[in-house]
């Protein structure tokens, strides 16, 4: 193909690639150029490149042509900046054209593609989209470099521990987010083969330290980020647990009552049976007992005996009473109820008994309680048995404080009674609602009065808890529901 052809086919393949490309001399002078021309006005008079392109009195700084001119060797320089006519970024490659043994002239390409440009503004819209998916992730993200730095961490992960994100990016080092070793752990789980393979960690429970220092148990989901084989980095999904396993021991708690409740109904069953049984017998030996005791002139060794048997049959007497009203026997009579009458007529039949001598009363009765429906002569049940449970447990003297008020829900009223006695031990707190459980000697307790409680208390609906420590007193806290109509079910049901 002749030369001159070639020539201008070649120019033509530089018009199409649409790029700027130019040629100058070693001073600088702008002797050819393809795309240039567009950009400069059409009386363009000045000689050099960097006046008519750049719109400058001198050589740009870093002018690529100038190290070709250093060194002989093609240069590139990339321009994040403007030129005389428009603004971007984009690569200058400069390149020598040489001839016998010098730089004739140098090549330079502008690449200010605008596909990349276009490729650029991709990249960090996906980058912004990453980032917004990892921010809103319901669990916390969490990604350290190797030198443990905190390189990502999410909202949730915010949420979770206390700190905010930028914080835990400035200050926060992966070793201090577990507790103890645990950061090592991680890692030794992660480079192993046997914890969902080499440079992964499936649901490994373990525990973060928040920013005040609270122990929060999550689940651990985690792996490392290599480049070729070196680890640069590790991330982290994990799920806070607290809530879960908050729910559990609820569950837990809800079981255990449940399951007490029908060991209560089927005991109850076998109670009022026996309780029946011995009511009428129990009724004739002690009104014949006191018949003998009033109509007869008695020897006293005889009328002792006779004494003797009265009291232990009223004590039979008692407990069968309490037996019945444990099996449920007294159906209730709902009626509107105000709690702190309940409260203040009960405790008017207790406080002038001996027990109650050197006890102090304390009352914070809310003055606004509303009227509940309930069983009023039941409630007062209740609060006997804790009143006297309560000062039998101080033995001397204390105080008992009584409060009433209404739960943060608005929904229930809650009943205090606390005591400063000796408290109940963990062992024995557990049992305490249990029937026929007592720790007090014979002839004292017959260990049903707390479950009488409980069971009068759940048929109303509501619910009751002991806390105590022992040498820290004891306090019953009982709710009932403000809004309760009707028992649930029949309370006889038990009896068959
Ligand atoms: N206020 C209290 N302080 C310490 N222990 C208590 C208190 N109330 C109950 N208890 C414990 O719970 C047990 C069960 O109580 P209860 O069912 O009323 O039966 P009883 O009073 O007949 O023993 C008691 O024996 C006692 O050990
Ligand atoms: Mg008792």
């Amino acid at each position: 193909m002749d030369t001159n052809k070639q020539q201008a086919l070649l120019l033509k393949a530089m018009e199409a690639f649409n790029r700027r490309v130019c040629l100058i001399s070693p001073e600088f002078k702008l002797l050819a150029s393809t795309g240039v021309d567009r950009l400069l006005p059409d009386d363009c008079q000045m000689p050099h490149c960097y006046e008519c392109i750049y719109g400058r009195n001198d050589v740009c700084e870093n002018c690529p042509a100038e190290k070709v001119l250093a060194n002989g060797r093609p240069a590139m320089r990339e321009v994040i900046s403007y030129s005389k006519h428009r603004s971007g970024t984009f690569c200058l490659y400069a390149y020598p054209v040489p001839s016998s043994g010098s730089i004739e002239s140098i090549a330079i390409l502008n690449f200010d593609f605008p596909a990349l440009e276009g490729l650029e503004e991709e990249l960090s819209r996906s980058n912004a989209f990453l980032h917004n998916l990892i921010q809103s992730a319901c669990d916390g993200v969490i990604a350290a470099d190797m030198n443990g730095k905190i390189i990502i961490f999410n909202d949730a992960a915010a949420q979770s521990t206390g700190y905010s994100v930028e914080e835990a990016l400035a200050t926060l080092n992966i070793r201090d987010f577990y507790e103890g070793d645990g950061a090592k752990e991680v890692m030794r789980r992660l480079r192993s083969e046997d914890y969902g393979g080499k440079g992964k960690l499936k649901k490994f429970r373990i525990t973060a330290l928040g920013k005040t220092g609270a122990k929060i148990p999550i689940s651990l989901y985690a792996a490392i980020i290599y480049e070729g084989d070196k680890e640069i980095a590790t991330i982290g999904f994990f799920h806070d647990l607290r809530e879960t396993i908050h729910m559990q021991k609820k569950l837990e708690k809800t079981q255990m009552q449940l399951l007490q409740s029908e060991k209560m109904a089927s005991l109850g069953k076998l109670a009022a049976g026996v309780a029946h049984q011995l009511n009428n017998p129990l009724g004739s030996i002690i009104l014949y007992t006191k018949l003998i005791l009033e109509e007869y002139e008695l020897e006293n060794d005889l009328r002792d005996d006779l004494q003797r048997i009265l009291k232990d049959a009223q004590r039979c007497g008692t407990t069968v009473r309490e037996l019945l009203a444990f099996a449920r026997q007294n159906k209730q009579q709902i009626q509107p109820v105000n709690i702190n009458q309940v409260i203040e007529q009960t405790l008017s039949l207790v406080v002038n008994q001996a027990l109650f001598q050197n006890i102090a009363i304390r009352k914070h009765l809310e003055p606004f309680l509303p009227v509940i429906k309930a069983d009023g002569q039941q409630l007062s049940h209740v609060c006997m048995n804790l009143f006297i449970n309560a000062a039998q447990a101080i033995d001397g003297p204390g105080t008992i404080e009584i409060t009433t008020s209404i739960s943060a829900t608005k929904d229930r009223i809650v009943i205090k009674v606390k005591d400063d006695g000796p408290g109940i031990p963990e062992d024995v707190l557990k049992h305490i609602f249990e029937p026929f459980f007592t720790t007090k000697e014979e002839g004292k307790g017959t260990g049903l009065g707390l479950s009488v409680v409980f069971n009068i208390i759940e048929n109303h609906g509501g619910n009751i808890c002991a806390k105590s420590r022992p040498g820290k007193g004891t306090t019953f806290i009982i709710e009932l529901p403000i809004a309760y109509d009707k028992p649930k079910g029949d309370a006889n049901a038990t009896l068959g």
